[in-house]
């Protein structure tokens, strides 16, 4: 069987507010690198011969090296627009899409999306929840019921296409979302990964650092 044509839209243009720093946190230094350029290189030695789009402000455009970029856009969602129209063109069998503020997803991970991908609508990795869970209403909930979701998450390129000519609805919180509400609800969860951090404080850096150290997720 000859292997997927894969694109992979790597977010990276949001101005990570919550994080505090002058830089926006995916453009920090992580170890030897910065935390946008690990996300990018895991998925792409864990994805070879596949092809990569890194969604920028303009003023940030230099960080991605030489690799293709698309504009970012006021929301999550239309980065990932740009991301789409900007690939149209190049023949695709799955689009992954993963934040660029996730430095340290492992190969194992990337690969077990892409194969579910293959006889699903999609797939994203997900982790169980280990705090008790409240609704803000004030009730408990069973959080063995509920999921983290996170990123890569990987789709057939067609349906995403697809999905994201729908209007923008400010529901939307992840590409699985997108999906479901164009009606390519046929979403498979595979195992995510606790060490897949997304670096939205200071010290999620420190504890990044921490796993690379003890070599987390290769
Ligand atoms: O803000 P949050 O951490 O949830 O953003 C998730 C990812 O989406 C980040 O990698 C961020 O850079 C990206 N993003 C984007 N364009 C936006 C908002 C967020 O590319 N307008």
């Amino acid at each position: 069987m000859t292997p997927p044509r894969i694109i992979n839209i790597i977010v990276a243009a949001g101005s990570g507010s919550r994080f505090g720093a002058e830089i926006p946190k995916q453009f920090c230094r992580l170890t030897d690198s910065t935390v946008l350029l690990h996300a990018v290189r895991r998925i792409e030695n864990a994805l070879p011969g596949s092809h990569t789009v890194v969604v920028l402000s303009p003023q940030w455009a230099g960080q991605a090296g030489d690799r293709c970029i698309a504009p970012g856009g006021p929301t999550r969602w239309h980065s990932v627009k740009n991301a789409l129209d900007a690939c149209a063109d190049i023949p695709a069998d799955i689009i992954t899409v993963h934040d660029g503020a996730r430095p340290l997803p492992s190969s194992a991970m990337i690969r077990r999306v892409i194969t579910a991908c293959s006889s699903h609508h999609g797939a994203i990795p997900v982790i169980p929840v280990t705090d008790s869970l409240r609704h803000i209403d004030g009730h408990a909930v069973n959080r063995a019921e509920f999921r983290a979701v996170q990123t890569p998450q990987a789709f057939r390129a067609d349906l995403l296409h697809r999905a994201y000519s729908l209007p923008y609805s400010d529901t939307f919180t992840d590409d699985a979302s997108v999906m479901s509400a164009a009606g390519f609800s046929d979403i498979a969860l595979t195992e995510g990964d606790p060490m897949n951090l997304k670096i939205t404080l200071p010290l999620d850096l420190e504890i990044a650092k921490l796993y690379i150290t003890h070599g987390a997720g290769h």
